[in-house]
């Protein structure tokens, strides 16, 4: 759900009508140019090649065969409904690995090749602006993503079934899209696993069945997610539902393998946790909450839409479900278009982590947080990393969450308590649902406080060395 537009084509249209025109009648005004490929990347430099234009997803149907340790492990259907932004010859979605076998378009087959990490979908007629529904039928193992800073994440093979954990591009390579955080869409899951398993996804579960010897469950996601925040995860799980205190469904499961964290706590935790963000932050943005605790190898928890994913060794630190809670304001609700703007999650979802510890029995004021890693007067990574422009490889670093937190507590401080929170649920309110930029945040963070804020955030955000007057 977002616009790339994609102006090339015109404009090249424009300029030959006009270098011509010795013999030509003045073009009409508004020239349509004729049906064009949609654009081949999203054109983020930090994800070089992920997305593609042309078009805005308006919903995701995955309708997933999982068997865990099979081969092969999926097998699927992806039905996207799009609107095509301008009329398409062809279009891209990104998909790396896997076989396709089937592509319709408006229920017509359609022709389609491969080529790094796309899939080039030529319909049988070229599509006019507006509603079109691509259907995908395809099968394989997925590969895991092995990077050296992050380490693995994408499709994780666990003992007893599968993890998907995808931020930053890990989601096509288990399902066909628009991979990059500007086109979030609604999302239903339909997923078949074999019996005595339980496939958990984002947002609310549906319906369950079993024939014979498979279960399916239907999950639907009602609000606009991005790629990246999708996830499945099949296993064996013990599940507690019901709704939080101030009255959010919840949906929380562990493996039962893990020891670090029992079901009861996570789903109090969970449930405290989004209550207390509810009043600091605004009207929770989505239909239900939860978190899905798993044995997979890998080292991150993932602010996944409605439900994050933890593993054990992280998830014993309830600093980490305030983490991930948080994010479902500040990233799945409002959600960077561009990679580099990725403060706007990793600095916000800090800054709750320090005020849950400055919360807990025996806390650490948020203050003496600042104060210790501000006096760290030789932190390279701290100083000379701009969070808000960090380069591909410091996105997860210590400058965008820390940093990112430290310029949230040097903004507060400046504009005191009350402006300060009015400010982040307005951030939360105005750009509910949608994607925003870092200028979008400085803009409304002068409108709302009345304070001209230009030198802080300059400093703060895109400064190199240690801030000294802001
Ligand atoms: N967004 C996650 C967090 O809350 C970090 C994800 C990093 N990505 C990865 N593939 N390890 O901190
Ligand atoms: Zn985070």
């Amino acid at each position: 759900m977002s616009r790339p537009r994609r102006v090339a084509a015109s404009l090249l249209v424009a300029v030959a009508l006009t270098s011509c025109s010795g013999k030509t009648a003045a073009p009409p005004p508004h020239a349509p140019a004729g049906p064009v490929p949609g654009a081949a990347s999203a054109g983020d430099p930090y994800m070089p090649g992920a997305g593609n234009g042309g078009y805005d997803v308006q919903n995701y149907d995955l309708d997933l065969r999982i068997a865990p340790h099979a081969e092969p492990e999926l097998a699927g259907t992806a039905t996207i409904t799009a609107d095509a932004t301008e009329a398409l010859s062809r279009f891209n979605l990104d998909l790396t690995g896997l076989t396709v076998s089937k592509v319709t378009v408006g229920g017509s087959p359609a022709a389609y090749t491969r080529s790094a990490g796309k899939l080039v979908v030529t319909p049988p007629k070229p599509l006019p602006r507006g509603r079109f529904v691509v259907s995908v039928a395809y099968s394989g193992t997925p590969r895991e993503i092995n990077d050296p800073l992050l380490g693995k994440y994408g499709w994780i093979p666990t003992r007893d079934g599968v993890f998907t954990g995808d931020e930053p591009d890990g989601a096509h390579t288990w399902f066909p899209g628009n991979d990059q955080p500007g086109d979030k869409a609604t999302f239903g899951f339909r997923v078949t696993v074999p019996r005595g398993l339980t496939a958990i996804a984002n947002g609310e579960l549906t319906g369950t069945g079993t024939t014979g010897g498979s279960t399916t469950y239907t999950w639907r996601e009602r609000d606009p997610m991005a790629t990246y925040l999708a996830m499945v995860d099949v296993g064996r799980f013990t599940v507690r539902t019901g709704r939080t205190p101030g009255g959010i469904p919840i949906y929380v499961a562990i493996d039962p393998s893990v020891t670090t964290i029992g079901l009861g706590r996570l789903y109090d935790e969970t449930a405290r946790i989004t209550d207390a963000w509810v009043r600091l932050f605004g009207p929770y943005p989505f239909g239900s909450t939860g978190g899905v605790v798993d044995d997979a190898p890998v080292r991150f928890a993932l602010e996944t839409q409605t439900r994050p994913e933890y593993v054990a060794g992280i998830v014993a630190d309830p600093t980490v479900i305030a983490h991930e809670l948080s994010h479902q304001w500040f990233g799945d609700s409002v959600t960077p278009a561009r990679w580099s703007d990725i403060w706007l999650n990793e600095g916000f979802a800090t800054y709750a982590e320090w005020m849950w510890r400055e919360r807990e029995p025996g806390g650490v004021p948020v203050q003496r947080q600042f104060d210790s890693r501000y006096s760290q007067k030789e932190s390279g990574d701290l100083w000379n990393v701009p969070p808000a422009a960090p380069g591909r490889g410091r996105m997860f670093g210590r400058a965008v969450y820390e940093r990112g937190a430290m310029t949230l507590h040097a903004l507060r401080k400046k504009v005191g308590d009350a402006k300060f929170f009015a400010i982040l649920r307005a951030w939360a309110a105005e750009h509910r649902h949608a994607n925003a930029t870092t200028a979008d945040f400085i803009a409304l963070s002068e409108r709302v406080s009345g304070i001209s804020l230009g030198r802080l955030f300059r400093v703060w955000l895109y400064g190199k060395g240690r801030p000294a007057n802001w």
